[in-house]
């Protein structure tokens, strides 16, 4: 029986989930699994007003799958702050790659398969930006046309730190290139069969260039895609509030951060759940 209450937020993307108390997300695994039901159906869950403590966090990710521990910067094992405030965090500074579309994951170090969902929970937010946009890389796949389902399909797209980085520094040190090169880059299929036997597109700033193409296409290509699929009237764009969580798809996802300045007040908790499906 149906405990959580799922609003669509828009036609493609969000839904906000109400009816449900952070004990009760806690204390109840028939509730663990309709929110993972409504992630996949709607990509992007808000729970507003929930006012969950991080140790519950961590405890709520656990239910959906096994949580990352290996980033975290809070006395609460798993927790990540995310914040522009270097007192606080020292990785601080690669926030600013968080302000172009993503997916997270899409360049790993050791062949990892993405993350399956993010949790973020707000303590503090900004009145002037800091919005967290999302966009449906199902929808993204679903829009295109026969013809362009049929070419895509065998297309492979080489993913690199390196084209994620150069979006945020385009002038960088032969050190910084160095290092980026030192990252394994990754090829995916352009179009992404998931278990579920839906597709979805994978897109996104690691996107380097089409595998076997003219560069010049490649590019007019990847971006026309991006462009399509991250359109205004296509995304969800999060006005966050304090005390309230959201949980994404980020097999399904793309997002991004609206800028924001490095002295503002926002911060936001992030916990990771482990991806289990890799891109194929
Ligand atoms: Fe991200």
């Amino acid at each position: 029986m149906a405990t959580i209450c799922v609003e669509s937020l828009t036609a493609n993307i969000g839904a906000e989930v109400s009816g449900v108390s952070a004990d009760q997300l806690l204390g109840d695994e028939a509730v663990a699994a309709e929110v993972l039901e409504a992630l996949e159906r709607h990509g992007v869950l808000a729970l507003r007003g929930l006012d969950l403590d991080p140790a519950s966090q961590v405890a709520f990710c656990e239910r959906l799958g096994p949580g990352d521990y290996s980033g975290d910067n809070h006395t609460v094992p798993g927790i990540y702050r995310v914040t522009r405030d270097k007192s606080k965090s020292s990785t601080a500074e690669h926030l600013k790659g968080t302000f172009v579309w993503h997916i997270d994951g899409c360049t790993p170090l050791n062949g990892e398969a993405p993350q399956r969902a993010t949790l973020l929970t707000s303590l503090t937010v900004d009145q002037s930006g800091g919005e967290t946009e999302f966009a449906s890389a199902y929808a993204a796949y679903e829009a295109l046309s026969e013809e362009e389902k049929e070419r895509f399909s065998s297309l492979k797209v080489l993913h690199s730190l390196e084209a994620s980085q150069r979006k945020v520094w385009p002038d960088p040190t032969p050190e910084q290139v160095e290092r980026w090169r030192a990252r394994p880059t990754s090829v995916h299929p352009l179009v992404w069969t998931h278990r579920s036997g839906r597709k979805s597109l994978v897109l996104g700033v690691s996107a380097d260039h089409v595998v076997g193409m003219d560069p010049a296409e490649s590019r007019a290509l990847l971006e026309g895609l991006l462009d399509r699929a991250t359109a205004p009237e296509q995304i969800y764009r999060h006005s966050w509030s304090v005390g309230e969580t959201v949980i994404w798809d980020n097999t399904g996802v793309m997002h991004r951060a609206t800028p924001y300045p490095e002295d503002s007040p926002r911060e936001l908790l992030r916990t990771t759940v482990f991806g289990v499906e890799h891109i194929s």
